[in-house]
């Protein structure tokens, strides 16, 4: 390969850290629960365990983070890429997307939000601040609970069984099963 390097536009730049590890938010209690897509999202203290995501003010989420101040962050494998793609492209002020997705909302153990059965794993969050950073928020989340699908994690996923859903742009996904020798 040539290293040769062309320049990137201003709204595409952000691409350049794709493909990302896509989870799904649900936040908003019991009365009004709601779920977003979320690729920008990530680890950010092992001890005491805390998260980041970056949500636009525009989402109803946002909103509904800042109420409830807090959120569950559910980790999907591929078989949920639509309905993935669903929650990122409605919005919970018109759509009721427990419903329409037909994802089972599990009680939270320590929130009054949901969790995702279907999912791999869940991290309960309580907001611990949040950061405004250009146009978007991060929300930085302490975990008060994580749990995941008995048979899935030894210290690491077991990703031969539990392919992860990574989102590369537009409506493309890709997964990661594959180790690197
Ligand atoms: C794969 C994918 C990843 C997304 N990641 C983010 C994200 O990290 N932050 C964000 O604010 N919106 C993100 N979005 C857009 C929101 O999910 C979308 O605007 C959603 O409809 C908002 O729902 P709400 O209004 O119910 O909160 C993403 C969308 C998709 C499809």
């Amino acid at each position: 390969m040539d290293y040769a390097k062309v320049n990137i536009d201003k709204p595409l730049i952000q691409r350049l850290m794709y493909p990302r590890h896509t989870v799904l938010v649900t936040c908003g209690g019991k009365d009004k629960r709601n779920i977003i897509a979320v690729g920008w999202s990530m680890p950010v203290s092992i001890n005491p365990p805390m998260v980041a995501i970056g949500i636009h003010p525009r989402r109803y989420s946002y909103a509904l983070i800042r109420e409830m101040k807090e959120f569950v962050v559910n980790v999907p494998i591929v078989e949920l890429k639509d309905v993935t793609l669903l929650c990122g492209k409605t919005s919970g002020r018109e759509h009721d997307k427990f419903a329409e997705t037909k994802l089972t909302p599990t009680p939270g153990m320590t929130v009054a939000s949901s969790a995702i059965k279907e999912c791999v794993a869940s991290l309960e969050c309580k907001l611990a601040s949040e950061i405004v950073a250009g146009d978007h928020t991060l929300f930085i989340g302490e975990v008060t609970a994580a749990y995941c699908t008995d048979g899935s994690y030894d210290r690491k996923y077991a990703l031969g069984l539990l392919p992860l859903l990574y989102h590369v742009g537009g409506n493309e996904f890709v997964t990661c099963n594959r180790q690197v020798v």
